[in-house]
């Protein structure tokens, strides 16, 4: 039988990302990150699809060489259709559809949050993929969802933010204490050096599996204002205890709604996607809870939680599989449901 090699390309927000799979294992995942962000505390999104503009090519060609093989033995081409920035989503849709007509081969539209989810089904000897029908918390930086999925694309989402996504709780807080964007992970850094119980912020009450982070943001944000006007260095002096205790509100939040999650559905096969599925902290929880509450749960790894082209070719192959092509008259959606 001959190989599938199907290559991915993800534009959607600000990584510029190519990767080959061959028969769902991975050959390769280019990710280019976009550094001229960290100075404006978010994503422009001009500077982004200018970036992408500049790094598709080369970044396309990385993806070729490491997987040692020549554009002409790629089966299909599988892009990011959307969610994302409209101007960066452009960039990939463009280069995915004139490489897929120069070459002659089938072109297919990805769905970024279905590939979040569907990374889970890359083919790898460390990684089991959850068994049907499984739970998937997918959180992002624009996302934050509970998602029933019963079959490779069909996914039903139980509850979701009512308003930021919990990437942006991260980054946000990160923001208010003088760190760079993305400040996710950095939060995740220096909590490993703090106490969680330092400091107590208040959970939001949402309704169902629904979540909120916007109050505490504000939370967060009027706690600091009112310490550093009693001690001017207090978030100098308390990084590590500050940040422990952001991430551990953050995930007890995830941890709760999750919990509701399993005894409404039964289901007790938990999957977690997207970039804040990188963080140490719900990584952990979620290990003791196949202890705890006896869960079985799919952690991806760390290459696949963040924005990444490799998911976007695992989502393409399982399409090219049903024959599931796009029309060469396809176009970029910055608003996509799952
Ligand atoms: O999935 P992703 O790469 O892009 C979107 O589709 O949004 O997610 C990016 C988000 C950012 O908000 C970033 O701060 C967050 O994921 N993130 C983390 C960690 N790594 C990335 N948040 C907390 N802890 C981390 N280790
Ligand atoms: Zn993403």
């Amino acid at each position: 039988k001959t190989p599938i090699y199907i290559l991915g390309i993800e534009s959607s927000c600000d990584d510029t990302s190519a990767s080959v799979i061959c028969d769902g294992k991975v050959l390769s995942n280019i990710v280019a990150n976009q550094e001229v962000h960290a100075k404006y505390g978010g994503v422009v999104p001009e500077l982004a699809s200018r970036a992408h503009q500049q790094n598709i090519v080369p970044v396309v060609q990385q993806a070729l060489e490491q997987a040692k093989i020549t554009k002409e033995k790629v089966s299909a081409i599988a892009f990011t259709r959307g969610p994302g920035l409209m101007g960066s989503l452009l960039v990939g849709t463009s280069f995915a559809k004139s490489l897929a007509l120069g070459l002659q081969i089938p072109l297919i539209d990805v769905n970024h949050m279905q590939a979040h989810v569907l990374a889970h089904f890359i083919i790898d000897d460390a990684t089991t993929p959850p068994p049907f029908p499984f739970i998937c918390l997918t959180i992002s930086g624009g996302h934050t969802q509970i998602i029933k999925v019963t079959e490779h694309f069909k996914m039903e989402v139980l509850g979701e933010t009512i308003d930021d996504a919990v990437g942006e709780a991260f980054d946000k807080s990160a923001k208010i204490l003088g760190l760079p964007y993305p400040g996710g992970p950095l939060i995740d850094k220096y909590a490993k050096l703090g106490n969680p119980k330092a400091f107590a912020f208040t959970k939001p009450k949402v309704g169902d599996l629904d979540f909120s982070f916007s109050g505490l943001k504000t939370g967060i944000l009027y706690f600091i204002q009112k310490q550093q006007r009693i001690n001017a260095n207090f978030v100098e002096e308390n990084l590590n205890d500050i940040c422990a205790s952001i991430q551990f509100t953050i995930v007890e939040i995830l941890m709760d709604k999750l919990k509701n999650a399993v005894t409404q559905t039964n289901i007790k096969h938990i999957a977690i996607a997207g970039g804040v599925s990188a963080n140490s902290e719900i990584r952990n929880r979620l290990k003791l809870a196949e202890k705890h509450f006896g869960w079985f749960t799919y952690i991806p790894k760390f290459e696949y939680t963040t924005d990444n082209a490799a998911m976007i070719a695992i989502t393409g192959y399982l399409k090219y599989l049903n024959k599931e092509y796009a029309d060469v008259s396809v176009t970029a959606k910055a608003r996509l449901k799952v």
